[in-house]
């Protein structure tokens, strides 16, 4: 057994803080702008249910696999792999791995930079009670003119970039213990209060068919592994933020003593438990109000502010709800710099502030192109079957989740149940050679590796030109 590492940015105050500052990276804007519109956008309970087994097979196996590296490594995923390669006698090309995480950071964090502005937009909007009584036409109105005005996009991206570095550059650990620690629970009474709303709208059961019964002829004309699979794989890994780094470098802080497998069911439980109540709260709004499931990326700003202007104090609960959804966006934002930053600190011997400043500069001028997406550099193609309306956010956004997530995730499983040694994991995960462990080491080694391969090479057509598939 090799000495163990500390990291030099620090360690969590307690096994708790890991919990929270996780569970802050992995709920965010994934689970309630995300993963609604696209479960609308690709068939809704068939989508949802494969949802959940990705999470299960394939989420939870490389969360842990993920963990466990970064504790082991105990610096930033780039040399966090450098390091763990050299140990056990590999390439040290591995570190690219943390390199990709990197970019797909940046990317990631372009865009959730702009969606987070919407945010702030709509907690001034609603505040202001732009929406008491809205119908859905204006609703729609209200949207489409905010996305439509590049300035307004801008400045509320850059502002949320601000907000992002400010934390960053502090060091993670302080403040954001407290801030999850209270802002999860009023996130998930916030959603409670918009189910509520939903239970009492006409077409309540119709919304919950949709998001939990799976219309298989409703499938017919779809290709099950380009068309669900795959974006409901990359929801997975957005969501539970994995494949980039995020996460492995939120181990690299985690104790010793901490155990990863509670602490991942954990965090995957109150990921599913959000994103699923975020669902039931919308899609009874969207039948009930002659939506378009499909409606993409505008589903939730569109439809929830009809709500707010419809239930009682619905202005205090609509500001409430978009403040608690612009700190989760926040506390995912923050472990989307994090991985780019600490490696700036560690091989360029950088400020943290300095560190985070360049990032958040590189990230903010990247955003540029999501401002741009959505008005002037508008264009359409199709993707998984859906009409993709808006370019080039579009393709950071499939190229990050669909394609960058889990090509690093299937890196970081070839790596912990293939490339590292046994001893190496067992001494990690603290499960001794238990059946649990046997259960991690059989899904990390075959089921989500196979799992993301075949999905992939199925998804790009090779098993058809190869005649495997009609
Ligand atoms: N998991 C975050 C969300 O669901 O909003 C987004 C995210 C954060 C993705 C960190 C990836 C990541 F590394």
């Amino acid at each position: 057994m090799t000495a163990k590492r500390t990291s030099i940015h620090g360690q969590w105050s307690s096994r708790w803080a890991f919990i929270l500052a996780a569970t802050g990276s992995a709920v965010g804007l994934g689970n309630i702008w995300r993963f609604p519109y696209l479960a609308g956008e690709n068939g809704g309970g068939a989508f949802v249910l494969v949802y959940l087994v990705c999470v299960v097979l394939v989420g939870i196996p490389i969360m842990m696999a993920e963990i466990l590296l970064g504790r082991r490594g105990r610096q930033s995923p780039i040399n966090t792999m450098d390091s763990l390669a050299a140990e056990e006698g590999l390439s040290r090309h591995w570190h690219l791995l943390g390199w990709m995480g990197v970019v797909a950071g940046f990317i990631i964090l372009s865009y959730y930079s702009v969606i987070a502005g919407w945010t702030l937009a709509y907690i001034f909007r609603t505040g202001a009670g732009a929406f008491v009584d809205a119908d859905a036409a204006f609703s729609k109105q209200m949207f489409t003119e905010l996305i439509s005005d590049p300035e307004r996009l801008l400045a509320w991206h850059t502002i949320f970039i601000v907000m992002s570095v400010v934390i960053v550059s502090r060091g993670v650990k302080s403040g954001l213990e407290r801030a999850v620690k209270f802002l999860m629970p009023a996130l998930l009474i916030l959603l409670l209060v918009m189910v509520g709303y939903a239970m009492s709208t006409e077409r309540f059961m119709d919304g919950i068919t949709y998001l939990f019964v799976p219309d298989f002829e409703q499938l017919a004309d779809k290709n099950f592994f380009a068309d669900i699979l795959l974006p409901a794989l990359g929801q997975a890994f957005f969501s539970l933020s994995i494949g980039m780094g995020a996460i492995m470098i939120y181990g690299s802080y985690l104790s010793q003593k901490s155990s990863i497998t509670f602490n991942c069911f954990s965090i995957a439980i109150a990921d599913t438990s959000v994103a699923l109540l975020a669902g039931v709260a919308i899609f009874p709004i969207v039948f009930t109000y002659g939506l378009e499931p499909a409606g993409g990326p505008g589903l939730i700003f569109i439809t929830l502010p009809i709500a707010f202007g419809q239930m009682p104090f619905g202005t205090f609960f609509g500001t409430l709800f978009f403040i608690l959804l612009l700190f989760a966006a926040w506390t995912s934002s923050i472990s989307l710099l994090e991985p780019a930053v600490t490696w700036l600190v560690e091989n360029r011997n950088m400020s943290r502030v300095k560190a985070t400043t360049i990032a958040g500069v590189i990230a903010w001028l990247l955003g540029l192109v999501t401002v741009l997406s959505f008005n002037h550099w508008a264009f359409s193609f199709s993707f998984a079957g859906v009409i993709k309306e808006n370019g080039l956010f579009d393709i950071f956004d499939i190229l990050t989740s669909n394609i960058l997530l889990p090509i690093g995730g299937l890196l970081v499983a070839i790596f912990a149940a293939w490339l590292m040694s046994r001893s190496s994991t067992v001494d990690e995960l603290g499960l001794g050679d238990s059946t649990a462990y046997q259960a991690w080491r059989f899904a990390v080694r075959y089921v989500a590796p196979f799992g993301v391969i075949v999905i992939f090479l199925n998804a790009i057509g090779v098993f058809k030109l190869l005649g495997f598939v009609e």
